[in-house]
Order: structure tokens, then C-alpha cells, then sequence
């Protein structure tokens, strides 16, 4: 059921599955006046290990199902398919799939500020293998603030650990403490850890006990919000262009009483998804 209300220019929020949703409360809470669609493609996630061509194949695939959908903006508010895929649809799909449409992006919006939270000049990057191999981090970054020093960890746990509702427990302290070391060890100096991934601010309480007091950790949500309000300041047209009737319509690619129920967590209000075959 992928039915295009007409009439409706939504802005289209997406993510691999569920945790884009952490992004999407912010967003929702700071522009509640537009109307959104939400697309968590569950039955191809985790994309947190998947290749660039895949990740790349499955994101432009549900790009096109939001522009299909009328939404003329779209926010990839996943890390891995923002590091993975964003830059091949800006420069390459865009131009086919229609010019004035845009997708962002949380990487460069985190990037343009992140280097405002530390004294030290050493930032840690926390996200899944993807986001850290692409190193889209330290390159954005140090666009921004080529003084900052970015170290980086892969914590490849962390994402099973919220998707299977064990962040609260023993085995969640076990995995964060031991990637929080690795991460510590290799640079005392961080002040400032960025949760580069959707599913860590789940995380936060657990990641704060287990830093020493001084380190800032930073959550994704009210930085992209931020970001977005300001650009559609600065894109009138694209602003003007999209419809505000307060609405939110979920979808997900999998099971949508398991979307509701995870999503519920994530979002932080109730959840009512429907469901759309890849
Ligand atoms: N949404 C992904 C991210 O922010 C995490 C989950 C996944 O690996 O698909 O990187």
C-alpha cells in the first residue's frame, strides 16, 4: 500500500529501519507544522556492513519511491547511507530523477558544527563500520574545522544490542565499555564524542557512565533539526513548495506490527506503520 495522497508534498524522512526515527522526533518536534513521510527499510537492514553499490542500490531505490510519494525534499537520517550513497544521488541520480529535488544528509549538517563542542581539538566518532570506513567524518570535518583532530570506532555491536532491546543490559555495558576503551586509549585527549549512528542515543546514558565526566557526548537529533529549519529559511522556494498539514505517515519495508512496537522506543509517541513491498 504506497498509495500518493494527492496534493500532498511531504518531506521524506529515511533510514535503514527504526533508528532514524531518534532524527525524526527532533526534526517533527522542531518543524511540526509540515507534513512527513517516514520510509524504515527493516527487511534489507542492518546496511551498517553492507557495500557501497548495495547500500547505494537500496537507498536511491526508496529515494525514488518518496519522490513517486510527491516529496520534493528528502533526509537520508541514517549515518551509513548518508556516508554511502548521498554523494551518487546529489551528483549523478538527481540529474535523471529531477534536478530541483534535493536530499540531505546528517553527516555535513554534524560536521558544520561539531568542532564548536571540543577545547582539545580531538573529536570521537562513534558509528557502524560503514560510516567509519567511508571517512566521511574526518573529511567533512576537517572541511569545517581543519584543526580538529577525528578519531574514529566502529562499534558493531551497538546496533544488535538496541534492535534486540538489550541496551539496558549487562551485555550492553560489556560491548560500549570495551569500544569506549579502544576509542580512549587510543587518544586521551577526546572531549567530545559524536554518536554517528541512528541507534546510540538509545545508548547515551550507558556511553556517559562509562566516559570520564568532562566528555561531551553528542546526539545526532537537534543538530539535523537545526539544519533543516535553517536551510528551508534559506530555500524559500523549496520551503514554500511543501505542504503543512501537521501530517506523519510511517512505512516500513518489513513487519509492521514489529516497526510499531520498536518504533514506539524510537520515536518516543506511538507509531502506526504501513507496509511497502520492495
Ligand atoms: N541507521 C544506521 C546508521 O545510522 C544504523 C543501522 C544500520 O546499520 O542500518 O548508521
Amino acid at each position: 500500500m504506497d498509495m500518493h495522497l494527492p496534493g500532498s508534498r511531504p518531506i521524506g524522512v529515511f533510514d535503514s529501519g527504526y533508528g532514524g526515527l531518534t532524527v525524526f522526533k527532533a526534526i517533527a518536534a522542531r518543524l511540526p507544522q509540515y507534513d512527513y513521510l517516514y520510509l524504515g527499510d527493516n527487511a534489507r537492514s542492518p546496511y551498517g556492513n553492507r557495500s557501497f553499490d548495495t547500500v547505494h542500490q537500496y537507498t536511491l531505490q526508496c529515494v525514488e519511491w518518496f519522490f513517486k510519494m510527491g516529496c520534493p525534499l528528502v533526509i537520508l537520517a541514517c549515518n551509513t547511507a548518508s556516508a554511502k550513497a548521498l554523494r551518487t544521488i546529489q551528483q549523478q541520480d538527481l540529474t535523471r530523477l529531477g534536478p530541483e529535488k534535493r536530499v540531505l544528509g546528517v553527516i555535513r549538517p554534524t560536521a558544520e558544527v561539531i568542532g564548536n563542542y571540543t577545547l582539545t581539538n580531538h573529536v570521537g566518532v562513534l558509528g557502524t563500520k560503514g560510516t567509519v570506513n567511508s571517512l566521511s567524518y574526518p573529511i567533512e570535518i576537517n572541511k569545517f574545522f581543519p584543526e580538529v583532530h577525528v578519531h574514529q570506532q566502529a562499534c558493531p555491536m551497538w546496533v544488535p544490542l538496541v534492535e534486540n532491546n538489550e541496551y539496558g543490559s549487562k551485555g550492553a555495558d560489556y560491548f560500549i565499555k570495551k569500544n569506549l576503551d579502544e576509542l580512549l586509549g587510543k587518544q586521551p585527549d577526546i572531549d567530545t564524542l559524536l554518536l554517528a549512528c541512528t541507534h546510540y542515543p538509545l545508548l547515551i546514558d550507558k556511553i556517559k557512565e562509562h566516559v570520564p565526566p568532562h566528555v561531551k557526548v553528542v546526539a545526532q537529533g537537534s543538530i539535523v533539526a537545526d539544519s533543516l529549519e535553517d536551510y528551508l529559511l534559506r530555500h524559500k522556494k523549496m520551503a514554500s513548495s511543501l505542504t503543512q498539514n501537521g501530517s506523519i505517515r510511517f512505512y516500513t519495508t518489513d513487519d509492521t506490527e514489529d516497526f510499531d512496537r520498536q518504533g514506539t522506543v524510537f520515536f518516543g509517541n506511538e507509531v502506526k506503520s504501513i507496509h511497502l513491498h520492495v
